[in-house]
């Protein structure tokens, strides 16, 4: 394959957190040093499938499946190698190169672009509109009365749409845009003549661009009162909302930097925050928060703080979006902006300093959780504490750790006024019931080996785990292996891939796995899953080595044992010597524990 396919194969590689990724599939908990789970591949219901976040491996001690995370998406998704690497690419926003993209793929590249170019095209034209003709006036005095000036309104390129149903198709029509063009990227609409006419009439034009800042969409606000107050791009497969929020193309930096995103509801909140120097906020542009987005996030930041509305529907969005990006993996907590207002209101009101002391009152998200949860109850009877308890379990069971839990069900007792054990015993049972269910229908399931180890096999594993330490050590060894080989194919397989790939330090076991077949690969990610031991690793080389020889000289020792018996009874001459040989295979067993 070219460079320029192994270089994005290896972004891919270092992009993708193998944890993360498998988070997607299977609840992990980390104990030690890996995070474990339920193993996706074979019915289980106690976790034995193990991910290992340093060695990028996973592995299932239960059905021995393991290997790297292609080797997972593959698994998982049941698809092949090409498919495994471009969905991770996509997950993770890096671009395919073109050379193996397949026909669909560079079809709707191209129909993206055409559609970001005719944005474009009309996202300079909205902003000349606004800042070079008597029209827009009105619209930057609109602005201005929301303490919204030139700066920002270049950094977000905000317009404005004319009153008019042809300005932007004229326009843009002498910028060679089709018709069919136009109405695609959603600018446009169709009128009953066949003819189109501008979808977006008198509107302050506030640009959505995607993450890699390609304008894929408009929301259009009304000039002060009128309704719909707004107007937006309609959802096609190139502007999901699922997949943006609005403000992170520019957020992004501020995000990486502090591992913090502020996300609040609405296209003014987030620019006023801006405004306001508050550069990590980004709006969910009033849809429910989805989980799409909180992957984009967990990619750049460990923390969200939401700060919707505080009325009931803010506040039970919040709820559950707490709940998605908890399951993402993100730190949650909620900040709830005081007398009913909305971030734009009360930061313009009183400024950035009380805004950034709400955003440091939030709340821990599950505290919110419980809170709210309590408030919609009557906890003051019986039935009611039940009720309660009963659908904090779901929020409790996202918990990482057991201490946490353990803290919450005690402070919720006290709340409550019921004994500790009562809601612990349901946690137990949440518990145990979820994990008996984990297992997700319709994948395959392998025949689980059954194995009984033997000594040498377990030397074999051994040796090779110290070797994948010290992979130089590996040439010391050919000489012996070349005599007594390895008992399991595999391990023999991959002593040869460690030879051959002259590695000089520790090596890396996704480069590793590349070189391997599926099986092999298996049985390297259950090699890497166990702790090796610490000790001196030239003698633990060459203790593995005298236990392998000796494996292969006992057998030896066996079979000419064996034939000795048979020549005798058959009254063959040969006997004798097969007794011989017997005899010093014997002595060179021994000579193994002289030195
Ligand atoms: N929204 C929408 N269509 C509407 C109303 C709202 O798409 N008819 C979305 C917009 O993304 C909006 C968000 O929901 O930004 C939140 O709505 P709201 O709080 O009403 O809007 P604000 O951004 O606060 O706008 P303004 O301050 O100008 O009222
Ligand atoms: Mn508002």
């Amino acid at each position: 394959m070219s460079a320029d396919f192994d270089d994005f194969k290896e972004q891919v590689r270092s992009s993708a957190d193998i944890v993360d990724v498998i988070s997607g599939y299977v609840a992990l908990k980390k104990r030690g040093h890996n995070f474990w789970g339920c193993c996706p591949f074979h019915g289980e219901k106690t976790p034995s499938f193990a991910v290992n976040p340093e060695k990028n491996m996973f592995y299932c001690f239960g059905c021995h499946e393991g290997g790297d995370v292609f080797k997972f998406i593959m698994k998982a998704e049941n698809c092949g190698f090409l498919e495994a690497l471009k969905l991770l690419a996509n997950k993770y926003n890096i671009p395919i190169p073109e050379t193996h993209k397949n026909a669909q793929e560079l079809a709707r590249e191209k129909q993206l672009q055409e559609v970001v170019a005719t944005n474009e095209l009309a996202a300079r034209y909205f902003q000349a509109c606004l800042l070079r003709t008597e029209h827009g006036k009105p619209a930057l005095a609109y602005l201005a009365s929301r303490g919204i000036g030139q700066e920002i309104i270049e950094s977000f390129s905000l317009g404005f749409a004319l009153d008019s149903y042809t300005a932007l198709v004229n326009n843009l029509g002498r910028h060679n845009c089709t018709p069919a063009q136009l109405v695609k990227a959603g600018l446009a609409l169709t009128g009953k003549n066949g003819g189109i006419y501008d979808k977006f009439r008198r509107r302050v034009m506030i640009p959505i661009r995607d993450i890699r800042g390609r304008v894929v969409g408009f929301g259009g606000r009304v000039l002060g009162e009128g309704q719909p107050k707004y107007m937006n791009t309609g959802e096609t497969s190139f502007f999901n909302k699922r997949y943006l929020l609005f403000g992170l193309d520019i957020a992004r930096q501020e995000v990486r930097k502090t591992q913090q995103v502020l996300i609040v509801e609405g296209y003014m909140d987030a620019i006023s925050l801006h405004a306001a120097g508050i550069k990590n906020a980004v709006a969910s542009m009033g849809t429910a928060f989805a989980v799409e987005q909180a992957r984009l996030l967990k990619r750049m930041a460990l923390e969200v703080i939401f700060c919707y509305d505080s009325d009931a529907a803010g506040r039970r969005a919040a709820v559950r979006a707490t709940t998605i990006a908890r399951e993402a993996g993100l730190r949650v907590r909620i900040a709830t902006v005081p007398q009913g207002k909305d971030p734009d209101e009360y930061i313009r009101q009183h400024g950035r300093e009380a805004f950034l002391k709400v955003i440091e009152g939030a709340v821990e998200g599950i505290d919110f959780q419980i809170n709210e949860t309590i408030s919609e109850n009557n906890v003051s009877n019986l039935a009611g504490k039940v009720e309660t308890v009963s659908n904090l379990l779901p929020f409790l069971l996202q918990c990482k750790n057991d201490i946490e839990v353990v803290e919450h069900i005690r402070k919720l007792a006290q709340r409550l006024v019921i004994d500790e054990g009562l809601i612990m015993e349901e946690y137990r049972k949440a518990a145990r019931k979820r994990s008996g269910q984990q297992n997700m229908p319709g994948l395959p399931v392998p025949g689980v080996r059954t194995t009984t180890t033997t000594v040498e096999q377990q030397a074999e594993e051994l040796l090779l785990a110290v070797l994948l330490e010290h992979p130089e050590m590996a040439v010391n060894c050919l000489e012996i292996v070349e005599k007594v080989g390895f008992v399991i194919q595999a391990h023999q397989q991959l002593f040869t891939a460690l030879v051959q790939g002259n590695y000089s330090e520790q090596v890396n076991a996704s480069q590793l796995t590349e070189h391997l077949d599926d099986g092999v690969a298996s049985v390297l990610a259950g090699i890497m899953a166990k702790q090796t031991p610490a000790g001196d690793a030239g003698r633990m080389i060459e203790d593995c080595l005298r236990q392998m020889q000796r494996g292969f000289l006992e057998k030896a020792y066996e079979q000419h044992c064996q034939l000795a018996a048979q020549y005798e009874q058959a009254g063959d001459a040969r006997c004798m010597s097969e007794l011989a040989e017997s005899q010093r295979i014997k002595n060179e067993i021994k000579k193994l524990y002289s030195n």
